[in-house]
């Protein structure tokens, strides 16, 4: 730390990393110092455009190493998010890590034993974790508002052109991108049915396929899941659905339903039908809205990495656990991997639980 600021040093400076960038300079106790990118201009241009910072590395192994980085921000492709961690992990430094965590079981049970060994700290990006409505909507469902759980749904039906999937090699390949709209897209909206429903899931059966894009991996999906506690649910998501419908997560039980569109919540009904409290539960609120990322992936709200860039500052300061940690951000991943087994398999898979 120098005078009184954490130093950030980014790996990755692509599209994701103008969110972080954003989010250290919103916080007072947040400075930029160090840049890491394989492509150099491209690295060297994003330092001095923020802040003059001329602490260059074109291997994210020197940028772990240097004294004036306190925290790291992992900003590569999905695949290479091990690559950093563990090595930041291993130079005793704090880190922020992009979704998905990784993109194979194995690699992420490496980066979260890294950190525990370490004995660092590691936040995740999951920003529709920070929003007001999910919430209020985690903490009504904990209270067990729903009665018993019967359905779970989330629908994910976004658009991403033949450009987009063209702007970088990674998108759209097993390889660094571990998969398609649900590894990439979707892996928000499947965080967050997990987290608002606080369940696990214990069998997947799934189809996916490339419908229409000619990637390597899967650009639309549908899974049909069964949850531990015994409810039934689905996830259909797809970035070849033109232009693109706001995200929906549908969570029912039998005694009332919620509903969230976007960020909004156009369902809260949880009380016996017909009765007073009926009327009164049901809510409509207008809240932050991701909405455009349906269509346009730069469209995303700062909000959710201000959030998390301060939450990782203030689990330093506080010596806590950060908001999202590796253990709970896996959950997502550990579902997709085997949502994509069953669909390459036709089997029904049971999902491990780590
Ligand atoms: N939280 C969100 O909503 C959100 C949105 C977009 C992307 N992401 C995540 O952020 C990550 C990056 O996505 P993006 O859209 O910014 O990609 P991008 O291709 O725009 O940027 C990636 C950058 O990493 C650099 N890079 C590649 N290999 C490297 C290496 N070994 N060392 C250093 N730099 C390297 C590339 O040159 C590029 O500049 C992905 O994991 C993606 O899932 C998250």
């Amino acid at each position: 730390m120098k005078n009184g600021k954490f130093g950030f040093g980014i790996i990755g400076c692509g599209g994701i990393a103008g969110a972080h960038i954003r989010a250290i300079e919103a916080n007072p106790e947040a400075e930029l110092v160090a840049v890491c990118d394989i492509i150099e201009d491209k690295g060297r241009k994003f330092g001095m455009d923020h802040g003059g910072v001329t602490n260059f590395y074109k291997n994210y192994l020197d940028l772990v190493k240097d004294p004036a980085v306190d925290i790291v921000c992992i900003c590569t492709p999905s695949g290479l998010h091990g690559d950093g961690v563990i090595a930041a992990a291993k130079a005793g430094k704090a880190i922020l890590c992009e979704k998905p965590l990784d993109i194979s079981r194995d690699r992420m049970s490496e980066m979260i034993d890294a950190v525990d060994k370490a004995k660092v700290k590691m936040g995740c990006v999951f920003q529709l974790r920070t929003y007001a409505n999910t919430i209020k909507v985690r903490k009504a469902i904990a209270t067990g508002i729903l009665g018993k759980m019967t359905l779970a749904d989330a629908y994910l039906k976004d658009y991403r052109s033949r450009a987009y999937y063209a702007s970088a090699d990674w998108r759209g390949t097993w390889a660094l991108d571990g998969g398609g709209c649900l590894m990439n897209q979707g892996v928000h909206g499947v965080d967050q049915l997990l987290w608002m429903t606080g369940a696990d899931v214990d069998r997947v059966f799934a189809r996916a396929d490339h419908l229409v894009r000619d990637i390597e991996v899967e650009d639309t999906c549908v899974a049909n899941l069964q949850f531990t506690n015994g409810a039934f649910g689905t996830i259909v998501a797809t970035t070849s659905c033109n232009p693109g419908e706001t995200r929906r997560w549908e969570m029912h039980g039998d005694n009332g339903s919620i509903c969230l569109t976007g960020q909004n919540i156009t369902r809260w009904a949880t009380a016996p039908i017909g009765s007073d409290e009926m009327a009164k539960n049901i809510e409509f609120t207008k809240e932050a809205s991701e909405d455009g990322i349906t269509h346009d992936p730069m469209a995303l709200s700062m909000e959710g990495h201000t959030f998390l860039v301060n939450d990782l500052i203030q689990a330093l300061k506080e010596d806590r656990e950060p908001y999202v940690n590796g253990h709970s951000a896996r959950k997502a991943v550990d579902l997709i991997l085997s949502i994509y087994e069953s669909a390459r398999t036709g089997k029904d898979v049971k999902v491990p639980h780590y």
